[in-house]
């Protein structure tokens, strides 16, 4: 049988070590992994040797903005971003203009998103003020709910308990997860200096919040999926408090690898909230992934114009794009053993499909989607200024980095390769994902 494609003579991850193997896809999906000379004839080959085949990355936390935004991102340059970044799947927040609260929305960006997607993009809902004017038919599109208790996506909405727990009753009748970013902070005052606003961010809001939503969901018992992890004692009290499937957890690439005092905040080049933390925090976020705890790796990709990232630090928005750093920066802490092949997959692959029911996604075994990323290694430096995305101030600026994608797939199709986008937009990727546009 002949295949469409044949990845050829790269170095496929198995029972966690590279091994030559070829990769043969057809009809957007794996037909088969083949050792040497057993690989069916193909219409077409991409010679492989030397370079790494993996499952694309998949990346359950980012702001594609679009809509009246398109300033700061649209729904091409974030996928073009995305496919540049090896990252094949990507879910998109509600916190748009307008944000995602109703069925039109909702339709919306599913409409501009089709046309113009590079990759498969999801969505998630924000959840309006009364409960009951959530419109169901939403429900079959959406892989989530994702709340702000700090900045709610409806004004004069507090969430007290009792806003809670609709929300979360509202994410069980649905069999949805409840997203939160964990911030229990509500002054609206600017904050006047540095400390304030790392004060009205802090470890203990964030702690606090936590634990407000850990004990709700006790007693409503929905999935409840928690954002960006940042502190130490978050990531303890998941652990504490984890249940397979119900209570799970994200943190971001920055949060792992970057410190506050590494950063003089002039700008908000490295502003972002959560906001960095300490040496201890990151140690123990690293412990805590190792651990199980925290289930992947989300970007937190969330682009801003140059002038607000620009801005003095405390009039600058909070935010950093990440979407084309994830995968460098992950893979060099394999190449140096800070990090297994095992543990990569888990956080960037199988993790996030996991908990996010990606079906036949995140592994690259026979009979899933040919969502690949095949990477090369080497030095290269960080540069903002390549990036897709429209946000070109990374606080990664300069940083060496062992890792690159070189070419990116999506659903079998050549989306990216050599620096380059090889197709035009809304060929490639479903949207939202799962569906069979
Ligand atoms: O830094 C952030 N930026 N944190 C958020 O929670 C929102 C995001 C954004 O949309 O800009
Ligand atoms: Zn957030
Ligand atoms: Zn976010």
């Amino acid at each position: 049988m002949t295949v469409d494609l044949i990845l050829k003579n790269g170095l496929v991850i198995v029972e966690g070590k590279p091994v030559v193997r070829s990769v043969g896809i057809t009809s957007g999906k794996i037909e088969g992994i083949y050792i040497g000379g057993e690989a069916p004839p193909s219409e077409e080959t991409i010679d492989c040797e030397g370079k790494y085949i993996l499952p694309g990355v998949i990346d359950i936390h980012v702001h594609l903005r679009d809509m009246s935004r398109e300033d700061k991102e649209d729904f091409s340059t974030g996928t073009m971003a995305a496919a540049a970044g090896g990252v094949t799947t990507v879910l998109d927040m509600p916190n748009s203009n307008p944000p995602t609260l109703s069925w039109n929305a909702l339709k919306e960006k599913i409409t501009r998103a089709r046309e113009r997607r590079f990759v498969n993009i999801g969505f998630y809902a924000g959840i309006p003020k009364s409960i009951n004017d959530f419109d169901e038919k939403m429900v079959a599109h959406i892989h989530g709910f994702k709340v702000y208790p700090h900045s709610p996506l409806v004004k004069d909405i507090e969430f007290s308990s009792q806003r809670i727990r609709e929300c979360m009753k509202l994410a069980k009748t649905h069999n949805l997860p409840l997203l939160f970013h964990p911030d229990s902070s509500t002054s609206e005052e600017q904050p006047k200096t540095h400390d304030e606003f790392f004060e009205q961010h802090s470890c203990e809001h964030e702690v606090e919040a936590l634990q407000k939503f850990i004990a709700i969901q006790k007693e409503i018992e929905c999935r409840l999926h928690v954002c960006h992890v940042s502190c130490a004692d978050s990531a303890e009290l998941i652990a504490a408090n984890r249940a397979e499937r119900s209570l799970t957890a994200e943190v971001t690439p920055h949060h792992l690898l970057l410190q506050r005092n590494e950063f003089s905040h002039h700008n908000g080049i490295a502003k972002m909230l959560p906001p960095l933390r300490t040496k201890k925090d990151r140690e123990t976020l690293w412990l805590y992934l190792q651990r199980c705890a925290i289930d992947c790796v989300a970007t937190d990709h969330a682009p801003h114009t140059w002038g607000e990232k620009s801005a003095k630090f405390l009039y600058a928005q909070s935010g950093i794009p990440g979407l084309e750093t994830l995968v460098p920066l992950l893979l060099t802490e394999v190449f140096d053993g800070r990090l297994s092949w095992v543990e990569y997959l888990r956080y960037c692959a199988s993790g996030p499909a996991g908990i996010m029911n990606l079906r036949g996604k995140g592994v690259l075994t026979k009979g899933y989607d040919a969502d690949i990323v095949v990477v090369e290694k080497g030095e290269w430096k960080i540069e903002g200024s390549s990036f897709f995305s429209k946000s070109k101030l990374t606080p990664f600026e300069g940083r060496i980095v062992k890792a690159r994608p070189i070419h990116t797939l999506v659903r079998g199709v050549l989306v990216y390769s050599h620096g380059k986008i090889t197709i035009g937009s809304g060929y490639a990727g479903h949207v939202p994902v799962g569906s069979i546009i």
